[in-house]
């Protein structure tokens, strides 16, 4: 295993797909195996990739093909069953984020991995922005003293030009809600630095997507950490025009940090006792969304943790189990609206 290429498939060529299918063909360790859409072959802009092509996850599995790491970036409500179809062909699985659209489901394909013995690794590549990577040291260090408040402000357009009617987005069956699709990363990073929340209170928004969505467009959810302090998550694809922020304040016994910009990318504030600042390098530009930009380019962490977890080289960073309380956030704090 430590000399021989780890091999891949990625299921859903879409924006992400093409993404992962790059990251595996630019690792060494890595050979790209095949691809797998329901689109024609031609339509998905894959040309560049030559390796065989299926338009089914069944026609793949049943082809026969040495795999050893299926990846899988098909809409959100596609997760959960794929997963458990590759499990059951004795595949590991990456599961682009959300896991899957509820609990339950994220219990189902847990479950099944352990049976049969294959990993799972979740995919939340915006840890591995420096601002991340920075803050949770700093959180682990104990150095900000008790956690008082964190407030969580994500503020994003989201308009006709991304929920296009041809589009999974903005299904209630595929897409699942804007905190999935667009704020799983942010609910990820508060959930990896605080832990677990309760006494959820959330509050819907319908402005401007009728037509457009089958859920909200925006919300303010208030709660407390099970670790202390209280916490809120305020979030809108409402914004006019394109993105406005998404920041993370955090108040605590001897400091103060806001991190900021379009997807957490940078460090806007940081006063904390006896304590200065490192330079950061700077943050991988947004996934391009035309005129969107999304969360961080950082894919290739992600395909670099598989091969080193696969090689024994290092743990997975991103676990199932991650994955599942993510999901399970976003599924209480959906459940708990006025
Ligand atoms: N990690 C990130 O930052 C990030 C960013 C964007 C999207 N995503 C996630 O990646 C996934 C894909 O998003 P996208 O933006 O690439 O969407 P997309 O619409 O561009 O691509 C999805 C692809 O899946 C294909 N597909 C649909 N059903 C299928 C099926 N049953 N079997 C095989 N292929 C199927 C579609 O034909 C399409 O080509 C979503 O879950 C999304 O939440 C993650």
């Amino acid at each position: 295993m430590q000399e021989q290429k780890i091999k891949f498939a990625v299921v859903g060529c879409g924006h992400i797909g093409k993404r992962h299918a790059e990251m595996i063909s630019r690792n060494e360790e890595c050979e790209l195996v095949a691809m797998v859409d329901v689109k024609e072959h031609q339509q998905l802009n894959i040309d560049s990739f030559q390796v065989p092509f299926f338009n089914s996850l069944e026609n793949f599995l049943a082809s026969g093909i040495d795999t050893d790491v299926i990846n899988i970036a098909t809409p959100n409500g596609f997760h959960a069953s794929q997963a458990l179809q590759c499990l059951d062909a004795r595949k590991h699985v990456v599961i682009e984020k959300p896991m899957a659209l509820n609990k339950q489901d994220a219990e189902k394909v847990i479950y099944k991995a352990l049976n049969v013995h294959k990993h799972v690794f979740t995919v939340m590549q915006n840890r591995y922005s420096p601002p991340s990577v920075w803050i949770k040291e700093l959180v682990e260090s104990g150095r900000l003293g008790k956690i008082f408040i964190v407030q969580l402000n994500c503020y994003w357009n989201r308009d006709e030009r991304y929920y296009k009617p041809d589009s999974w987005h903005g299904s209630k069956d595929l897409d699942g809600g804007t905190l999935f699709t667009q704020f799983s990363h942010f609910t990820d990073i508060m959930y990896w630095l605080f832990g677990d929340i309760e006494n959820i209170r959330s509050r819907f928004g319908h402005f401007n997507h009728a037509g457009l969505t089958e859920f909200e467009d925006s919300g303010f959810v208030s709660f407390d950490f099970v670790n202390g302090g209280i916490g809120c998550i305020n979030y809108s694809t409402s914004v006019w025009d394109h993105n406005l922020e998404s920041s993370m304040t955090i108040i605590a016994e001897h400091g103060s940090v806001k991190i900021g910009g379009q997807y957490m990318n940078q460090v806007e504030y940081c006063h904390i006792k006896d304590y200065t600042m490192p330079e950061l390098k700077p943050t991988n530009p947004g996934n391009d969304y035309g005129a969107y930009k999304g969360s961080a380019q950082n894919h290739h962490y992600v395909i670099e943790n598989v091969v080193a977890v696969l090689k024994g080289r290092a743990a997975i960073s991103t676990n199932a189990l991650e994955g599942l309380k993510v999901v399970d956030i976003i599924e209480r704090i959906y459940t708990s609206g006025l």
